[in-house]
């Protein structure tokens, strides 16, 4: 095999050997170079669905982890190092440190400086998978059957699987009961979900409230029982809702989100996870200038820009009414095409001012005179 041919090839390839001789310990990158997270921890990590790559993100007081293919990872890990200064391999046998100065990076050796090699086993996630797919429940639902999803419900259940994951990050250092709110929840499968995990992991006191238009929807779910569980058949911006700590909305319709981020914002709640779907709202509106104004005549290109324009724009919004917000692949696109997650941490860190400003710039620049979001939170655009 030829020798790598830059420092940070060289840091690659130094990581990937050390996983595959099982001496990997951690991967470190510090030092960013412009906005984003300020720090990556990375680790393999093995799952049913293959070994991935963990990528856990800290921004602020946020950590947000992504699961990557290890045949993506080497460039993934590659375009992550022009944006970060420092990198630290650490293994069991040596300590690997990258520097990057001026774009230029070099690599220094040093002694191991401890530490045990990483577990492939993924810690907690199969757990609960196997935790949600053995619920009498979620066979009742016609999700699962057996333990596993049922025809027709592979992907909805890893969605709902993947949310309850990142919730119980979210929580993870939250004490006692807690009010959830799930917005848009249709038949109530993410909603009930929540509620059994919450009383199987915390004990009674919590609850899990589903918020639905059409009460036929949701009312096999109503008929489960689960403790905690409760539903509202009303419109979301119209519901009378208590304070909550989370709130979710899973495809929620086109402004629906935007309905959903605003009375998440309104709850109090800490946290906000939102997954948006049919951005409708912006795509009469949408026209730019120049080249980009010129691609947008094509519809399904519009209709992509449409989704992009959207969901920026309800990112800076959010951050604009004092959350922290990431934009993450909620799942693989195999799953749903839908797999775009906004999560919102409340952080009185946020330059909200700048937030807006971006929103308006943002705006402005696709024609946009208003937004769903933008109404609720009383932002001219
Ligand atoms: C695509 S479904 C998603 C359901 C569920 N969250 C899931 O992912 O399985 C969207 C649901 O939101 C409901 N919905 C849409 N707009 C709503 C609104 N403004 N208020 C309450 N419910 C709404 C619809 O009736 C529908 O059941």
């Amino acid at each position: 095999m030829p020798e790598p041919r830059s420092a940070d090839d060289r840091f690659i390839a130094a990581a990937f050997a050390a996983v595959d001789a099982g001496t990997f310990v951690k991967l470190v990158l510090g030092g960013p170079t412009g906005p984003g997270p300020h720090r990556y921890d990375l680790r393999p990590i093995a799952m049913r669905t293959g070994d991935k790559w963990a990528a856990v993100a800290t921004t602020g007081k946020t950590q947000t982890q992504t699961n990557l293919e290890p045949a993506s990872f080497g460039a993934w890990l590659a375009d992550r190092l022009g944006e970060f200064r420092n990198g630290d391999l650490l293994t069991t046998e040596m300590t690997l440190h990258r520097t990057s100065v001026d774009g230029r990076s070099s690599l220094r050796r040093g002694p191991a400086q401890g530490g045990a090699p990483a577990p492939r086993a993924h810690d907690r996630a199969p757990q609960r998978r196997a935790d949600l797919r053995n619920q009498p429940w979620a066979e009742t639902m016609g999700l699962v059957q057996g333990g596993r999803p049922s025809a027709g419900h592979a992907d909805k259940l890893r969605q709902i699987e993947r949310l309850v994951e990142l919730f119980d990050h979210a929580i993870a250092k939250r004490e006692g009961p807690l009010t959830v709110l799930d917005l848009g929840c249709g038949r109530g499968l993410l909603t009930a979900a929540l509620a059994d995990h919450l009383a199987r992991t915390r004990g009674e006191g919590s609850r899990v409230i589903g918020v639905e238009r059409e009460p036929e929807r949701t009312a096999a779910a109503a008929a489960l029982g689960l403790p905690g569980l409760q539903f509202v058949t009303d419109l979301i911006a119209a519901a009378d809702l208590p304070a909550a700590d989370v709130v979710l909305a899973l495809h929620a319709c086109d402004t629906a989100t935007d309905d959903a981020l605003a009375a998440g914002i309104r709850s109090g709640a800490k946290t906000l996870f939102v997954s948006p779907c049919c951005h409708r709202e912006l795509r009469p509106q949408l026209h730019a200038e120049g080249a980009i104004g010129d691609a947008l005549r094509h519809g399904i290109l519009a209709d992509r820009q449409a989704e992009w324009v959207t969901d920026a724009l309800r990112a800076q919004l959010l951050a604009s009414a004092g959350f922290d917000v990431s934009v993450i692949e909620m799942v693989r696109s195999e799953h749903t095409p839908r797999n775009v997650l906004l999560v919102g941490h409340r952080d009185d860190n946020v330059d909200r001012e700048a937030a807006t400003v971006a929103a308006r710039e943002l705006a402005r620049r696709f024609g946009v005179a208003n937004q769903a979001l933008a109404g609720h939170l009383g932002v001219t655009l």
